[in-house]
């Protein structure tokens, strides 16, 4: 049976991106979904300084183990000011000091979701325009806007919305 990563890339107890990447995740049928919580992550604000006094924290080595682990990583990006969730920058800064190619050539479907009507773009635009370079295979992105009028348990309400992520979900599960 196939894995999946799911990451929400916020350390936020109540997420919305987090929710994004488990729904994702779970529609994927005949696959194991691992969704991590960030704050199994935390270590202190990267700089070499740190890395020097340190070396490798625990906690990157087995952010890198369960990217290894997985055939298949679902990410969703909180947008803050423009760009990633500090939280997930620290874990992604510390793990690519492991190595640059920090994704494993995995299959990624990167997403974003906010409040807002721009839905994460900035960030989604920043991680799927970087992420090849760090030997992510990026087949699928999707942005959801206004999450909390557009989501419910049952899935994503607007149809148009939620045609175009079962396009891109399509497109993401015959890759893997
Ligand atoms: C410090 C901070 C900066 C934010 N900047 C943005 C932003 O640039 N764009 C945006 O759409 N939402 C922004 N927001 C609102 C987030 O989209 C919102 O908090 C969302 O719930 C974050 O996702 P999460 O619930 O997965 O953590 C910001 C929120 C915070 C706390």
């Amino acid at each position: 049976m196939k894995s999946i990563l799911a990451i929400g890339a916020s350390s936020s107890r109540t997420s919305i991106n987090r929710k994004l990447a488990s729904y994702t995740a779970n529609q994927v049928a005949d696959c194991m979904v691992e969704l991590l919580d960030l704050n199994d992550f935390e270590m202190p604000i990267y700089s070499v300084d740190k890395e020097e006094e340190l070396g490798i924290p625990n906690e990157a080595l087995k952010f890198k183990k369960q990217i290894q682990d997985a055939d298949g990583i679902i990410i969703s990006f909180a947008e803050h000011n423009g760009s990633y969730a500090a939280a997930y920058k620290n874990i992604v800064d510390w793990t690519s000091r492991i190595e640059g190619k920090l994704w494993e050539e995995k299959t990624l479907f990167l997403m974003a979701t906010s409040p807002g009507d721009r839905g994460g773009q900035t960030v989604l635009a920043s991680a799927t325009s970087s992420y090849p370079r760090m030997g992510a295979n990026v087949v699928s992105e999707f942005s959801l806007p206004s999450f909390y009028e557009n989501f419910s348990d049952e899935g994503i309400n607007d149809e148009t919305l939620k045609s175009a992520f079962e396009t891109q979900l399509s497109k993401y599960i015959q890759n893997i």
